[in-house]
């Protein structure tokens, strides 16, 4: 058993930016599961939203957030992240983060733009700008004194009142698997942080890294908490068409800096779809991608920069320029083969300003949550800037709590398990359930494939269960579990939404409704606790 103040899990920039502003105060404990820059917030191109440019403004921020958002976004929430924008950046820049700046003698932030934004409005650092950041957040998190790393360890379930028996159900830490020992430990903690980032695994092509498999999302719900607008799966629509590239994405900031795409004879198509063209919505920019795709039996379609010239794109974005070179594709002579890919999850665990979920002491930051920002679509770029206004709004309100008192805890019990005989089973449904997702449950809808893909859930979650009920954990057992749960709550979502709303898009229910309400999951105590322990 270890004992912390708190315990953040997940090493994003919601873990290491809780984690620095806790650490003054708070024994912390950073529980990553595998290395401490894993994760979609080091892959980050485009940049950070803020309003800081000299003819920008809150509002105009506040007022483009709520647009994407299609009727959904939370006007109040959305108030608070445009106006910590700004301190947010300062806050990065003071420990450290180099942001892009004009050659001019002003030496301003370097702005560039993307989908949505009626501004420049996108600090960043080139095309790397989540790097930029986790390398200097990083750097000062393993120097503090306070903040003990865990990497290669993964939060199997958090350990609630419920769990224990007691009256309330409030948090008390979790059970962490090592995947290097194969040990379970017990870590007990005052307050934890789910800081596990979002879900795009649970689909077959996406930009997202290996680690983004729900488990916050599927842990926050066996436990007990509220879950919103799972149906609400950002595709992001250029992602890099290659056999051999994985996930690999072509930012925003392309179009946002005058990239065109085109159909593979050069025709221009995005002014069909949208008056705005390759700067509209996401959502729109995928579906229409999606729709020429399937219209004409494409494999993809084309992103072309080429125009800019090779001094402009090399400065502004090196880094997909070396990638894509690698694949043998020279973006200052060709357009970029592009398809659209899973990229962001909107939904996640209800919480609220103070980034706290239904379940006392636990708190959910960054694409695990679900605070009323992005309703039914993100803004681009608005997603790096929420992760460090409520991991903020978190540490403030733990800094301002009382301790609570410690219970005892049980040890993790694995005395009615054996080791596994058939890994198989895993890869089998690994692959499975992220195929049916990408078919069943993928940019346009109807309610008979959700139904499909809703069958096919429920026999994986009885195998998938069965399978953790009598063998020993394993890391790839235990992603497979939260990613079962995760598509079941998108799916859930999605079959309970009979409207089409920003990235919910139903072919058997095309019209938007004149109300917008959010989809509001609750969770059954009793399941979680007939599935959380061995
Ligand atoms: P992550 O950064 O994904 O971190 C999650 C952490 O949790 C990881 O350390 C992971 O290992 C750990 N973890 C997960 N489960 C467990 C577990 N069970 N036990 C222990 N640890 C666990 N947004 C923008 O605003 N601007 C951009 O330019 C931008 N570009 C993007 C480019 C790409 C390619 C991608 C994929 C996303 C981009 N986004 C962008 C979205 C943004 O990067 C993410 O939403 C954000 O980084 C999420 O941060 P996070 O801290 O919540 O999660
Ligand atoms: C991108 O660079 O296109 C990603 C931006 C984002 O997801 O917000």
């Amino acid at each position: 058993m270890l004992r912390f103040d708190v315990v953040i899990i997940g090493s994003g920039l919601a873990g290491l930016t809780s984690a620095l502003n806790l650490a003054d105060h708070k024994k912390v404990a950073l529980i990553t599961k595998r290395l401490l820059l894993d994760g979609s917030s080091n892959w980050a191109q485009g940049g950070i939203a803020a309003a800081v440019g000299e003819n920008d403004s809150i509002e105009s921020h506040i007022n483009d957030t709520l647009i994407a958002g299609a009727g959904l976004s939370d006007p109040q929430i959305s108030r608070l992240v445009a106006t910590a924008a700004p301190k947010a950046i300062n806050w990065l820049i003071n420990n450290g983060v180099e942001f892009d700046r004009e050659t001019d003698v002003s030496k301003h932030l370097h702005l560039t733009r993307e989908g949505g934004h009626s501004q420049r409005r996108i600090v960043h650092s080139a095309d790397a700008t989540g790097g930029a950041v986790q390398h200097a957040l990083a750097k000062k998190v393993i120097a503090h004194p306070n903040i003990s790393i865990f990497e290669h360890h993964i939060a199997i379930d958090l350990i609630t009142g419920n769990k224990l028996g007691l009256p309330e159900n409030r948090c008390f830490g979790a059970y962490i698997f090592n995947s290097r020992s194969g040990k379970v430990i017990t870590f007990q903690s005052d307050y934890t942080i789910l800081a596990t980032g979002g879900a795009g695994k649970v689909y077959l092509y996406t930009t997202n890294p290996d680690v983004s498999t729900g488990d916050g999302i599927a842990m926050g719900w066996r436990a007990g908490c509220d879950v919103a607008n799972m149906e609400f799966i950002q595709f992001h629509p250029t992602c890099l068409y290659h056999p051999h590239a994985k996930s690999f994405l072509i930012s925003e900031s392309v179009r946002g800096e005058g990239g065109i795409l085109r159909l593979p004879d050069g025709e221009r198509f995005m002014p069909w779809h949208d008056e705005r063209g390759e700067l509209a919505p996401r959502d729109i920019v995928a579906r229409a991608i999606d729709f020429e795709m399937k219209k004409r039996g494409l494999d993809c379609v084309y992103l072309d920069i080429t125009h800019k010239g090779e001094e402009f794109i090399k400065a502004h974005f090196p880094t997909i320029y070396a990638r894509c070179l690698t694949f043998g594709i020279d973006i200052t002579n060709v357009p970029i083969p592009v398809v659209p890919a899973a990229h962001y999850l909107c939904g996640g665990l209800l919480t609220d300003e103070k980034a706290c979920t239904s379940i006392p002491n636990l708190y959910a930051v960054g694409e695990v949550a679900c605070t009323g920002l992005h309703g039914a679509n993100r803004l681009a770029s608005n997603s790096l800037l929420e992760c460090i206004v409520f991991s903020f709004s978190a540490v403030q309100d733990i800094l301002g709590s009382s301790k609570p008192a410690r219970p005892v805890l049980p040890p993790w019990d694995e005395s009615r398990v054996t080791d596994a005989d058939e890994e198989i089973v895993i890869a089998h449904n690994w692959e499975e359930l992220r195929r049916f997702m990408w078919d069943y449950v993928g940019i346009v809808r109807t309610t008979k494939r959700l139904t499909r893909a809703m069958h096919r859930i429920e026999l994986l979650r009885e195998e998938i269960d069965e399978f953790y009920s009598n063998y020993r954990v394993s890391h790839d057992l235990l992603e497979l579990r939260n990613l079962v749960v995760t598509a079941d709550l998108i799916v859930r979502s999605a079959l309970a939404r009979k409207e089409s709303r920003g990235l919910h898009y139903s072919r058997d229910y095309p019209h938007q409704l004149e109300i917008a309400l959010p989809t509001i999951l609750h969770s059954l105590p009793e399941i979680s606790k007939s599935i959380s322990f061995v």
